[in-house]
C-alpha cells in the first residue's frame, strides 16, 4: 500500500509518501519521499504567528507536493481533466486559502493520477489556520483522485515516528510502553497499552517544554527555534567542564515540580526565573549567556528524566518512546539512556532519527497506515481542524 500524507500543523509544510507492506503480523516500511519545507520567516520573531504560517503553507504546499511525487518517482505529466462538479467542490473547499484553488486545479489537471492508495492528513493538535491549509489541500486531492482520506493526530505521529529507524527494521515494541512527548506545543507522558490505546498520565500545567526553550532562547538573544541554539551553547559548557568549575559566574535555576507525586510538569516558573536573572544582570556577555543556557538545559532535562523514569517504574514499562522536537536534544537522550540502564535495564529506549524528531509528514503516513488497517476512514468532506485534539 502506498500512502501520501500531509502535515501543516505548525511551521513546517510536509508531504511524504510511504510504502507499507504487511506479512502475517509484521509490517515493513519503505520511505518513497519525505519532503519538509521549513518556514524561515519566523526566525526573527521568536515564535510562530498562525496567520503568517497559514500564508506560507499556502505558498509552499504545491511545490512540496510536486517534489514528493518526483522523489517517489510517481510524477508524470499528463491530462487528468476533472468534471465541473468536482472543480466547483474543490474551488469551494480551497476558497479560504487565497489563490490555492486555482493553483491546485492548474496543477492537478496536468499530472497523471499516480499509483497511491490512500491519503492521510494531520487534523490536530496545532495552529488551526495552519492545519486548515493541509486539510483543505488533502480534501481537494481526495476529490480529484477519488481516494480515501484518513485523519491523523499529530501527537500520535510523533509517538510512532520511532517505527522508522536507520537500519530499516521496525522495532518490535513490547507493551506496556511509556512515551515522553516533548514538542513546541506539548509535554506529556503517555502510557500505551497497545497500538492505538493511549492514556495521558502527566502533562504540563503551563508552557510546553519546547516553548520554554524557545522563549528562553529569545530572552538570550538567540534565533527561533531556540531549542537547538540553547543546546549548542550548553554542549560547549559540557565539553569544557573546567570553564564551569573555574567560573565565578555560577547560577542555579529551579527544577519545578520535580518532587511532586504526579507526572505533571510546569515550565513557566523556570522561564520566569531566567527573566528575573537577566533583569538583575543587565547586559550579559557570551560566557554568561552560555552558562545560563547550560543551567536551563540541565534543569529542564533533569525534570523530564526524573518524571519519565518514575512513570516507567510505576507502570513497569518494557519500552520507552521519546517523540517531538525536543527529543533531538542530546543531553536528554544521554540522560535517559544512562539512567534507564541503572533503574530499569530491561526497558528498551527508542528515539526518532534526527529528521523524524521534528515535524514531518512521514510520521503522519505511518499512523495513517495503521488506521487504514482498522478501516476507520471518515467522510473526507467532513474533516475539520481541531487545535486542541488530545490522545486520550
Ligand atoms: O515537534 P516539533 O517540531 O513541533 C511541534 O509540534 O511543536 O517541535 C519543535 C520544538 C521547538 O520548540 C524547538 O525549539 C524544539 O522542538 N527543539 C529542541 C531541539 N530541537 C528542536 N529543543 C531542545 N533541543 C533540541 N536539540
Ligand atoms: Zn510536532
Amino acid at each position: 500500500m502506498k500512502i501520501l500524507a500531509i502535515e501543516t500543523s505548525c511551521d513546517d509544510t510536509g508531504i511524504a509518501i510511504l510504502e507499507a507492506k504487511k506479512s502475517g503480523k509484521s509490517h515493513t516500511f519503505k520511505t518513497l519521499a519525505n519532503v519538509v519545507q521549513s518556514q524561515d520567516i519566523h526566525t526573527n520573531y521568536g515564535g510562530v504567528f498562525p496567520m503568517m504560517a497559514k500564508r506560507e503553507h499556502g505558498k509552499n504546499i504545491v511545490p512540496v507536493f510536486e517534489k514528493a511525487l518526483k522523489d517517489a518517482e510517481l510524477f508524470q505529466v499528463g491530462k487528468n481533466m476533472l468534471d465541473s462538479k468536482k472543480k466547483k467542490e474543490i474551488q469551494k473547499i480551497l476558497s479560504r486559502e487565497n489563490d490555492l484553488g486555482e493553483v491546485f486545479l492548474a496543477h492537478i489537471e496536468n499530472i497523471k493520477k499516480p499509483k497511491i492508495d490512500k491519503l492521510a492528513v494531520t487534523v490536530g493538535p496545532g495552529l488551526e489556520p495552519a492545519l486548515w491549509v493541509g486539510i483543505s489541500f488533502a480534501k481537494a486531492l481526495s476529490i480529484a483522485w477519488d481516494m480515501d482520506l484518513i485523519p491523523v493526530n499529530h501527537m500520535e505521529g510523533h509517538k510512532l515516528s520511532i517505527l522508522i529507524q536507520k537500519d530499516g527494521k521496525i522495532p518490535d515494541l513490547q507493551f506496556p510502553a511509556m512515551s515522553l512527548l516533548v514538542s513546541g506545543g506539548h509535554t506529556e507522558i503517555v502510557l500505551m497499552k497497545e497500538f492505538g490505546k493511549y492514556k495521558i498520565i502527566g502533562q504540563t500545567r503551563d508552557d510546553a517544554c519546547g516553548e520554554a526553550f524557545d522563549k528562553v532562547a529569545r530572552m538570550l538573544g538567540l534565533p527561533y527555534p531556540g531549542g537547538p541554539e540553547i543546546s549548542r551553547l550548553a554542549e560547549k559548557s559540557r565539553s569544557n567542564s573546567s570553564v564551569i568549575s573555574n567560573s565565578k559566574f555560577v547560577i542555579t535555576l529551579p527544577r519545578p515540580m520535580i518532587y511532586t507525586k504526579d507526572f505533571d510538569f510546569s515550565f513557566s516558573g523556570l522561564k520566569t526565573a531566567v527573566l528575573y536573572l537577566l533583569r538583575d544582570l543587565g547586559k550579559i556577555n557570551d560566557a554568561q549567556r552560555q552558562a545560563i543556557a547550560y543551567e536551563f538545559e540541565n534543569a529542564t532535562v533533569e525534570v523530564l528524566a526524573h518524571k519519565t523514569l518514575k512513570a516507567i517504574e510505576k507502570y513497569k514499562a518494557k519500552t520507552l518512546i521519546i517523540g517531538g522536537g525536543v527529543s533531538a536534544n542530546k543531553h536528554l537522550q544521554k540522560t535517559l539512556k544512562t539512567n534507564i540502564k541503572k533503574i530499569s535495564p530491561e526497558t528498551t529506549v527508542y528515539f526518532p532519527t534526527k529528521n523524524l524528531s521534528t515535524d514531518n509528514a512521514l510520521m503522519i503516513a505511518i499512523v495513517g497506515y495503521f488506521q487504514s488497517q482498522k478501516n476507520s476512514q471518515k467522510n473526507p468532506r467532513r474533516l475539520i481542524a481541531n487545535g486542541n485534539l488530545t490522545l486520550n
